[in-house]
């Protein structure tokens, strides 16, 4: 897709950060803009700015893992614009940090819920009634770098988004014939309110085995607050769908980045590989990200809860 003018984009957690990010991009391109977010008070501030600036963008409260309601709303962009979205951006996500041995039930389900289960119904919603319009167009949906190397306090949010790029890559040969293109966004650390993630985690999920105090999250926030600007991730995704970019990792050294990951791949299965992943080191580069890790860490950040007992002591957090 080269011209953006007078499409109409749907962009889930379109509300907050990066999706925010988008819909300010993707307007100023001339989309007609629906913005979709679980959270209201989200979604008011967006419009405040969007009514500022005479944008057309149409706000719609939306739960992505609630099937009938993401219907609801593909009926609604409807009414409101006449069409299905010719781009559909699904970007709403959520994460919670701890040691893989420590996740729950409701980790599992409330993240991988989001992550995975979100971006399955926005497909499963959109993608028939985008290809009956045959208008053509571009599903982009935002995964991590975290699905291309996990860590070991990642388990299920790596595992969400490693899937994502897997679905994307399966919808990017399926939908070749119908004039629809494909990428999955793979950032790093973006400049967004992510620290508030749990705010919108569900009553009957919340048994969390990480550890989440006020101060953890604000060290968390501290470091997002080094990550990427939000109006320059919309204006990379904008670039890679004008491009036909499948996976985009917005970094200049970004084949080297996947040359990593493949070559670790590649390592686990020979035992000549294994032995150099063992004599590998861990990165010792000092840089003010990692700095800013270390001290959220400090505060508790992507440990364990203290009274899991199972999990070793410097994993969990112990006053
Ligand atoms: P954010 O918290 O600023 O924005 C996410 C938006 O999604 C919020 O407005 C939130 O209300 C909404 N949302 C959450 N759950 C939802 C649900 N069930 N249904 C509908 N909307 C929902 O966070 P950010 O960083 O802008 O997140 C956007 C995407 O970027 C996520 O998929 C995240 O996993 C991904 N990402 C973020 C990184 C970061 O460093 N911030 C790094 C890599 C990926």
């Amino acid at each position: 897709m080269k011209d953006f003018k007078d499409k109409v984009a749907f962009i889930t957690g379109g509300g907050s950060g990066a999706g925010f990010g988008q819909a300010q991009i993707f307007s100023e391109a001339g989309c007609k803009v629906v913005i979709a977010d679980v959270r209201q008070d989200n979604l008011d501030r967006a419009m405040e700015h969007f009514k500022r600036e005479n944008a057309d963008v149409h706000p719609i409260r939306l739960d992505v893992t609630d099937r009938a309601a993401y219907i609801a709303a593909a009926d609604e962009t409807e009414r409101v614009y006449g069409t299905p979205p010719q781009i559909l951006i699904q970007t709403a996500g959520v994460n919670a940090f701890g040691p893989a041995e420590a996740s729950t039930y409701e980790d599992y389900d409330w993240i991988v819920g989001v992550n995975l289960g979100g971006v399955i119904n926005g497909m499963v919603t959109f993608v028939p009634r985008m290809i009956r319009a045959g208008l053509g167009g571009h599903i982009v949906a935002v995964a991590s770098l975290g699905g291309l190397g996990p860590c070991s306090t990642t388990a299920p949010y790596s595992c969400a988004k490693a899937a994502v790029i897997n679905l994307m890559e399966t919808y990017y040969e399926a939908l070749k014939p119908y004039g629809i293109g494909v990428t999955c966004f793979c950032p790093g650390n973006m400049n967004t309110n992510i620290h508030e993630a749990s705010l919108t985690r569900p009553e009957n999920l919340r048994n969390s085995g990480y550890y989440e105090s006020p101060e953890a999250l604000e060290g968390y926030r501290k470091h997002n607050a080094r990550g990427m600007d939000i109006r320059d991730v919309g204006r990379a995704i904008l670039e890679s769908i004008r491009q036909g970019i499948v996976i985009s990792i917005p970094y200049e050294n970004r084949e080297d980045i996947l040359r990593g990951e493949m070559r670790r791949m590649i390592d686990y299965c020979t035992p000549e590989g294994m032995a150099r992943l063992k004599e590998q080191k861990p990165p010792t580069e000092d840089n003010e990200e990692l700095r800013s890790l270390m001290e959220a860490a400090q505060l508790g950040w992507s440990k364990a809860k203290g009274d899991i007992d199972w999990v070793e002591t410097d994993r969990r957090y112990t006053k």
